[in-house]
């Protein structure tokens, strides 16, 4: 959560900031802020609200001039939204922004109250910016040991970006846990919290490691470790286009990034099948590792886990190994029985969730092997996995992740089909087609796509509701589970998904007319099932919305309204029936007006507990 970014060059130094910024608000937009060198004074200006409040705040209070700063867009954790806890946060000569919690601020806070310090705002933060300019008036003229000395103190997670009065024109980074990358250009030098805030003006760029501090000037960018000794970092080029951070004249990222997902799709298996076969060995998986586990354990937060649950029916039903699954900040606590012998299989969009990560590195001591799948290149999870899978969805910028499902999906089908060939529950025969099935999904997403118009009437149904069921059975439930959260999180209409069979036992006793219930069926074999479920509510006067195949007859008085997906093989329906559930969450929070591509109080890359 949040985001930072700093440059030292010869542009606009506001503007580079503000830019980057515009392509991190994703990460949280509580508020926003930026400290700029003017000629050898930091000026720094920042606002409770948007990049735009931050904007027009500088529209009528003038906007820092220069060359060189730090920016930062906020997601709260310790004080509320103000302007007064909005980064930068200031400490004598030193300014900063932050990402990350402080795990001791209040030791360190009591301790720097002790030397007469006093602060103005309740962030942790702030605790930061004081210490640093404590110890660095402790050893004038030193940055780097300043922030040494710093960092021995603090405990948690943080990427920060610092600037010293002292040093005009240079931006200083450090980072543990919290991601960070420095970009190098021509005559000028960036941090980011992800490559995409720097992507107009360069490519190449460092990763920054645990404890590792960069120093930038417009005319360089040095890395020292902790021991100031300076360190010759790999550079890397970053494979995204620019216009993968656009909207490329789409109302929303969102709706750009469902139209992406039949070419998600394609980038993500084509290269991971060979001879019309799944081929996983360039990620580590060859099928004599995967008969080495006895069991799978799924781990994983969001919609990222809900690909988890897609991903245990399908192994489970072509694989027959056992699978758990577990959101990842349970699993960490739990005290898991996982050792050696599993296979514990991390799926992350961002390769960043602070709990994900959490979970791989126990599983790690447990003794279990893990598998990371992950769309963002270089994260924290890819590059400490034993295995890798990476999703190439490209830059998935609006918060409520789609298109980052749709491949998580794809790649536990074909981890599904080598593990059950490597084992032998299914035949090669069947293998190859159920792989050139899956090719085939690309092409029923455009066509779905391009037959979306009943989604937005479904939705302009949905925008007066209080409350809705999401109903199915099997994989459908699977995906109901996914669709309810979509709508939640983008239109703010509260809504549970349930098992279809389980609703009697308690739930249906909140249906009423006012309730609508969206069933998935799209599983032949369970489909009578289903209908009787949808039946039981439409007795009791729920207004019922059926996602399903287009084969299906329904008899008139099941479905108020009725979304058809093509007819295709079940076990590869949640990849067109998810479409349908992301457009009717899409165009009701259109109609309801809500911010879609950034929902109240939600961030994308959730790097904290
Ligand atoms: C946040 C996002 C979700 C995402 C989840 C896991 O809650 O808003 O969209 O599914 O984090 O993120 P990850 O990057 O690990 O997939």
């Amino acid at each position: 959560m949040c985001g930072i970014v700093g440059y030292a060059g010869y542009r606009d130094c506001t503007e580079v900031l503000m830019e980057g910024l515009s392509r991190l608000e994703y990460r949280g937009y509580d508020s926003a802020g930026i400290a700029v060198f003017e000629d050898d004074t930091i000026r720094v200006a920042k606002s409770k609200g948007r990049l735009a409040d931050l904007t027009e705040k500088m529209q009528e209070e003038g906007r820092p001039e220069g060359h060189a700063g730090i920016g930062h867009t906020r997601w709260a954790t310790h004080g509320e939204p103000s302007d007064r806890n909005s980064h930068p946060h200031g400490g004598g000569c030193v300014t900063i922004v932050h990402n990350g919690i402080i795990e001791n601020y209040k030791k360190l806070k009591e301790f720097l109250l002790s030397k007469g310090r006093a602060f103005e705002s309740d962030t942790d933060t702030e605790v930061v910016a004081q210490l640093l300019d404590y110890y660095y008036l402790n050893s004038p003229g030193n940055p780097v040991d300043a922030i040494i000395r710093t960092m021995k103190e603090l405990e948690g997670s943080y990427a920060l970006g610092v600037v010293f009065a002292d040093f005009p024109d240079m931006v200083f980074a450090l980072r543990k846990e919290s991601p960070l990358i420095v970009g190098v250009g021509e005559g000028e030098n960036f941090i980011a919290s992800d490559v995409t805030a720097i992507l107009r003006y360069t490519k190449n760029y460092y990763l920054l490691e645990q404890g590792e501090i960069a120093v930038l000037t417009a005319k360089k960018a040095t890395i020292y470790d902790t021991h100031y000794q300076k360190i010759q970092k790999e550079l890397k080029t970053a494979d995204w286009d620019i216009s993968a951070a656009e909207k490329c004249g789409y109302a929303h990222f969102m709706l750009k990034e469902i139209h992406e997902q039949p070419t998600a799709v394609k980038t993500t298996i084509t290269p991971r099948i060979t001879d019309g076969m799944p081929d996983l060995t360039e990620c580590g998986i060859t099928p004599e590792t995967l008969l080495k586990f006895r069991q799978i354990h799924i781990v994983a937060c969001g919609t990222a886990m809900h690909a988890g649950i897609v991903g245990r029916y399908v192994i489970e039903k072509l694989a027959h190994v056992p699978v758990n699954v577990d959101i990842a900040s349970e699993f960490r606590y739990r005290e898991p029985l996982v050792g050696e012998g599993d296979l514990v299989i991390i799926i992350s969009q961002s390769g960043e969730t602070a709990d994900s990560l959490a979970a791989m590195r126990l599983a790690k001591e447990l003794g279990a092997k893990t598998l990371a799948i992950v769309n963002a290149k270089g994260s924290s999870i890819a590059r400490e996995a034993d295995m890798l899978i990476y999703t190439h969805a490209g830059p998935e910028i609006a918060v409520a992740s789609t298109k980052a499902y749709m491949v998580q999906i794809a790649v536990m089908y074909l981890f599904a089909f080598e593990l059950a060939l490597a084992n032998g529950s299914i035949s090669e025969a069947e293998c190859r087609r159920l792989t050139a099935l899956l090719q085939e999904v690309p092409e029923q997403i455009e066509h779905i796509l391009a037959h979306k118009e009943m989604t937005q009437l479904i939705a302009s149904e949905l925008i007066t509701a209080d409350s809705l069921l999401y109903i199915g059975r099997g994989l459908d439930y699977a995906l109901s589970m996914e669709g309810s959260l979509k709508l939640k999180e983008l239109s703010y209409i509260h809504s549970e998904s349930y098992a279809a069979g389980e609703l009697k036992h308690g739930t249906i006793s909140l249906i009423t007319e006012n309730m609508p219930v969206i069933a998935v069926a799209t599983q032949t074999k369970l489909l009578e099932k289903t209908i009787s479920n949808i039946k039981e509510v439409k007795a009791r006067g729920a207004k019922v919305i059926v996602v399903c195949k287009e084969s299906y007859g329904l008899e008139q008085d099941v479905a108020d309204l009725r979304f058809s997906v093509p007819d295709f093989e079940d076990i590869l329906m949640p990849m067109l029936a998810v479409v349908p559930l992301q457009l009717i969450a899409y165009y009701t929070a259109v109609h309801k007006g809500t911010d879609v591509d950034k929902p109240r109080n939600l961030a994308k890359s959730v790097t904290v507990e």
